[in-house]
């Protein structure tokens, strides 16, 4: 008998609230190595809400565990320091600085390790060189799958254990998209395990081990997406 994979990200009952508004419910999911799992699920389903739930951002009961260990909660510079990485909604870099000093942000913890940093960008670059050609330019005027791939580099640049991806594909042609998750499929391959949070699902799904479906704060399904003959089967969680 073969062993079960290690799951290196499982949460349990956990469940976030923004006041009385309870926006997730009780989810358990998990993250073996060597998976990219992905979260579909409508507008509003609580998709942002678990990924901060899993960094402690929110309001939580439950738990999150990382190798085992609970997540630290409100404190999500412990989180990070735990090589839980999240590439946020809307990208979240900095448009006026440049696309270099956008990377060096996301490797700030290295301070001095200058070996370290070069071994990190030289990754960086060969899985975007794209970003390459454009480090003195600055991060803003670069056009929206560009801004995605730095979004993602400077993740990378922090060498994190698994990234969190909360909706990557958001307002990219169809072509950036496939070639976004093209690099996402690489880097699992190399290694790195991936939480990937879509409402686009086809793109998510060609790619994931696993696909949970979130409705309403709930995990409602979980999915082979090798079992699914058309999308007409996911629709059917959505409009329940
Ligand atoms: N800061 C907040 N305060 C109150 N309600 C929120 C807040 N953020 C999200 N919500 C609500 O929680 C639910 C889930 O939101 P969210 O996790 O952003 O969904 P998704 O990412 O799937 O679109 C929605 O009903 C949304 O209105
Ligand atoms: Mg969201």
């Amino acid at each position: 008998m073969t062993a079960a994979p290690a799951r290196i990200l499982e949460t349990q009952a956990l469940t976030a609230r923004y006041g009385h508004v309870q926006a997730l419910s009780a989810a358990d999911i998990h993250v073996c190595a060597g998976e990219l799992v992905a979260v579909l699920g409508p507008n509003g389903a609580g998709k942002s809400t678990l990924l901060r739930a899993i960094l402690g951002l929110a309001s939580t009961t439950g738990t999150a565990s990382f190798h085992g260990t609970p997540l630290p909660r409100q404190d999500p510079v412990a989180v990070s320091s735990r090589g839980v990485v999240l590439v946020p909604e809307g990208r979240g870099i900095f448009g006026p600085m440049t696309v270099s000093e956008n990377l060096q942000l996301g490797a700030y913890r290295l301070r001095s390790d200058k070996a370290e940093y070069e071994r990190r960008l030289t990754r960086v670059l060969a899985l975007f060189p794209r970003l390459g050609e454009r480090l003195s330019q600055t991060a803003g005027s670069m056009s929206g799958g560009e801004q995605q791939m730095l979004a993602i580099g400077r993740a990378l640049m922090s060498d994190p254990k698994i990234l969190l991806l909360d909706e990557p594909s958001l307002g990219l042609a169809p072509r950036v998209i496939a070639e976004i998750m093209e690099k996402l499929a690489l880097l699992r391959d190399e290694g790195l395990p991936i939480l990937l949070v879509e409402q686009k699902a086809p793109a998510a799904l060609k790619l994931a081990q696993r696909a949970y479906v979130l409705v309403l704060g709930r995990i409602v399904a979980c999915l082979d997406p090798r079992d699914l003959s058309s999308h007409d089967d996911l629709a059917k969680y959505y409009f329940h």
